[in-house]
């Protein structure tokens, strides 16, 4: 059950613009609910923090020095929707910052079953916890949870409680936009232009898959971005999506065939059908079979191509590609622990004690 008892209406109707502006405490990051939110500056501080403690965290004294960096913070990971790795790569990231955490996955054992609101419910969590990490069905829920954390902050001001998304509906997932960054940076850093003027294809259900649209936005940040969408008639991206690349002069394609792109993209970022959306079964009738990463047709590509997926995959990208050095998707989810954990750490201030210990001890 969903009410809203809190009238949140105003700040719903606010322009992106000035509800990231609510977002923000002292201009910096607080709540994360729109990958937009990040800036290039943001981007490159937030993956230059995953680097430093991803290499901090091979020792045990950098483990230990981690682990305390935190310690008197807590998370609440509320996932209503199923996760595999996002859910356990923000685990992992609580317990590498030294923070306690609790969670609740299955709302029918907890007071969900006796018709409590969602609302209410994480109004409680706000009782006992500093950070929500949350994955909700409802697109704006994570929003709306953090303008009530807002309205609370005045009565708590020593205690603020940040909200950050893990994926809402078909909208937005942030912190995968801030790993697939990651990901594409760590692949092309060696490259003449990094990530400017890459060339990078989206292949499958573009329009109701969330990592898409929340990747796309942060390509927006790089210089002459070329993108194609590769999906069936049926999914192509929504029109709102296709407005903010325009918006922001992003030469972008849409077609039926990857064999269009396959020699030219650095980037194939397969994407699986999400049906959990259909109204009424209709992706049965979809021949997705054509939007299908077959190792012929990744054979292909550039040499120095890579292959992404958010995961988890089904029949649209063959397992033969896994040991080739293209696919890049176990990277990337590993990749996401390391985002995760900095993206937590520099919401809650804990970045310059990781820069100073970092050139304390590994800068020689
Ligand atoms: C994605 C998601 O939940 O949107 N998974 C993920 O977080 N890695 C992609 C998907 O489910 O298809």
């Amino acid at each position: 059950m969903t009410t809203d008892p809190y009238a949140f209406e105003e700040e719903m109707a606010l322009s992106l613009r000035e509800k990231m502006a609510r977002l923000n405490v002292n201009h910096k990051l607080f709540h994360i609910i729109y990958a937009q939110q990040f800036s290039k500056e943001d981007l490159e501080l937030i993956c230059k923090l995953a680097t430093i403690m991803r290499k901090i965290s091979t020792s045990v004294q950098g483990v230990n020095f981690l682990r305390s960096l935190l310690a008197h913070k807590s998370a609440m990971l509320y996932f209503t929707q199923p996760s595999t790795r996002t859910f356990l790569s923000f685990v992992r990231a609580c317990q590498y910052l030294g923070m306690s955490y609790a969670e609740v996955r299955d709302p029918s054992t907890s007071s969900a079953l006796k018709g409590e609101s969602d609302i209410d419910g994480v109004r409680t969590f706000s009782s006992y916890f500093d950070l929500i990490i949350m994955r909700h069905h409802e697109a704006g829920f994570a929003e709306r949870t953090a303008f009530l954390m807002n309205k609370r902050r005045p009565e708590l001001e020593e205690n603020p409680l940040s909200v950050i998304s893990a994926g809402s509906g078909k909208d937005e997932h942030p912190t995968q936009a801030l790993l697939d960054v990651y990901t594409l940076k760590r692949c092309f850093e060696r490259r003449v232009n990094g990530l400017d003027k890459l060339h990078v294809t989206f292949m499958g259900d573009v329009k109701r898959g969330r990592t898409v649209r929340s990747l796309t936005q942060l390509l927006t940040l790089y210089k002459d971005i070329e993108v194609t969408y590769v999906s069936p008639d049926e999914l192509r991206i929504d029109k709102d999506l296709a407005s903010f690349l325009k918006r922001n002069n992003v030469s972008y394609t849409e077609t039926g065939r990857i064999e269009d792109v396959l020699e030219t993209t650095d980037v194939i970022y397969v994407t699986r059908i999400q049906d959990e959306y259909d109204v009424s079964g209709e992706s049965k009738s979809i021949d997705y079979t054509r939007f299908h990463l077959t190792l012929e047709r990744a054979n292909r590509m550039k040499p120095e191509a890579i292959v992404m997926h958010p995961l988890p995959r089904r029949a649209e990208l063959d397992p033969r590609i896994d040991d080739t050095p293209r696919a890049q998707y176990w990277a990337q989810e590993r990749n996401g622990m390391w985002v995760r954990s900095a993206l937590i750490a520099y919401i809650m201030n804990a970045e310059s004690k990781i820069l100073d210990y970092y050139s304390e001890n590994y800068s020689y």
